[in-house]
């Protein structure tokens, strides 16, 4: 069975944030200091990679094109909510597609989040309420302005729900 336009632009959708997911991470994993940051970062890189992988071989095996031009979340976060620069708003950030993505796959969430929390520790927790709030506001944002995208792009045909 074939994917509809809709799901192909979603799947890659995806796949290319899964890859500028693991990008993101390995180039942190080469600019900090902490050691045990570092492994971490490498370990999520590689998870972020291998998602990325089972998405890309998944499409093609569907039948469907991949697109690296589809744009990404963290490209919609950027626009939305500015480009993350501070550690704990990349931190946050990461977490908070951790949560989505593992949500989608129907995975234990937090899993290998769970670093993340802990760094997080090391911050003013105000500090990280504050970003919690922000990239929420700004994740409430991009997902309604997707879906009303996607149903402008795709309305002909795929109005199903
Ligand atoms: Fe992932």
């Amino acid at each position: 069975m074939g994917l509809t336009e809709r799901e192909a632009w979603l799947a890659n959708f995806y796949r290319n944030s899964e890859l500028h997911g693991a990008l993101l991470m390995g180039r942190l994993a080469r600019t900090m200091k902490d050691d045990t940051l570092l492994v971490e970062m490498t370990a999520h890189c590689a998870t972020e990679a291998r998602h990325a992988s089972m998405l890309s071989r998944a499409i093609a095996t569907a039948g469907a094109h991949l697109d690296p031009n589809v744009p990404t979340i963290q490209e919609a976060y950027g626009a939305e909510g500015g480009v993350p620069t501070a550690l704990v708003d990349i931190l946050v950030l990461s977490e908070t597609l951790e949560a989505i993505v593992a949500e989608m796959e129907a995975k234990h969430g937090a899993e290998h989040a769970g670093w993340i929390e802990q760094a997080l520790d090391h911050f003013e927790p105000a500090q990280v309420e504050a970003a919690r709030q922000k990239w929420q506001a700004v994740d409430r944002a991009v997902a309604s302005r997707i879906e009303r995208d996607l149903d402008e792009r795709f309305s002909a045909g795929s109005a199903r729900s």
